[in-house]
């Protein structure tokens, strides 16, 4: 296993609300799953009045001198919440952090993507870099479409964070990405946020 899957890597996001966050709104359990994060290798926490989860992954990182499973790894982490009736949310601004050793013209990718359960559609963030890169990077943007869960519904939010390392335009070439090893937080109030949350009136 290369190195740099051994150092300490984990992934950021919080979730903030633009408007007030309606009463009684929380996270009330998650469950992570995938090659980027195997049971065991994340630690997570809900903060006593529900508005946060804290969790923090050791293991989330690609490198090109891995297989083909080396390159692309994902986590899929599941959020159970409570949002009371009246309300709907949506995620709307995602936040990445991490480090980046490409060579030229190697490629990174980082995309999240996030869907409610038992609902149809999805809203992603995706970003694509190049070579050569040797420093901790920082991309933000909005996902690309105004996905909202259905109105009551207490809809889980399910979201996808995938990374990705090719050398394909020139194999001699080499490069990683590690998701940055600060917590990953998902917040339901006013904060330094990662991922934004927005919530509106049926
Ligand atoms: C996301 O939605 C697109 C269609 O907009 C679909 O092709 C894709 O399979 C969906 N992805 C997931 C992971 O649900």
């Amino acid at each position: 296993m290369a190195a740099s899957l051994l150092i300490a890597a984990a992934l950021l996001g919080a979730i903030v609300c633009a408007q007030d966050v309606p009463p009684e709104a929380r996270i009330e359990a998650f469950k992570y799953n995938g090659a980027g994060c195997p049971q065991g290798t994340a630690v997570g926490e809900i903060s006593l009045d529900g508005l946060v989860l804290t969790l923090k992954f050791s293991e989330f990182g690609v490198a090109t001198d891995q297989q083909l499973v080396g390159k692309r790894k994902a986590c899929q982490i599941n959020i159970k919440v409570n949002i009371p009736a009246g309300w709907k949310y949506r995620l709307d601004t995602v936040r990445l952090r991490g480090y980046a050793g490409l060579d030229a013209t190697v490629k990174g990718l980082h995309k999240v993507l996030y869907y409610f359960t038992g609902e149809p559609g999805n809203s992603s963030y995706s970003i694509q870099t190049e070579g050569p890169k040797d420093d901790n990077y920082e991309y933000s943007g909005a996902f690309d479409k105004e996905l909202y869960s259905d109105c009551g519904a207490s809809r889980n939010l399910n979201f996808k964070i995938e990374v990705r390392v090719n050398n394909d335009a020139d194999p001699a070439a080499q490069g990683m990405i590690d998701v940055d090893t600060a917590d990953s937080q998902v917040i339901f109030k006013p904060s330094q946020a990662l991922y934004s949350i927005k919530f509106a009136p049926c």
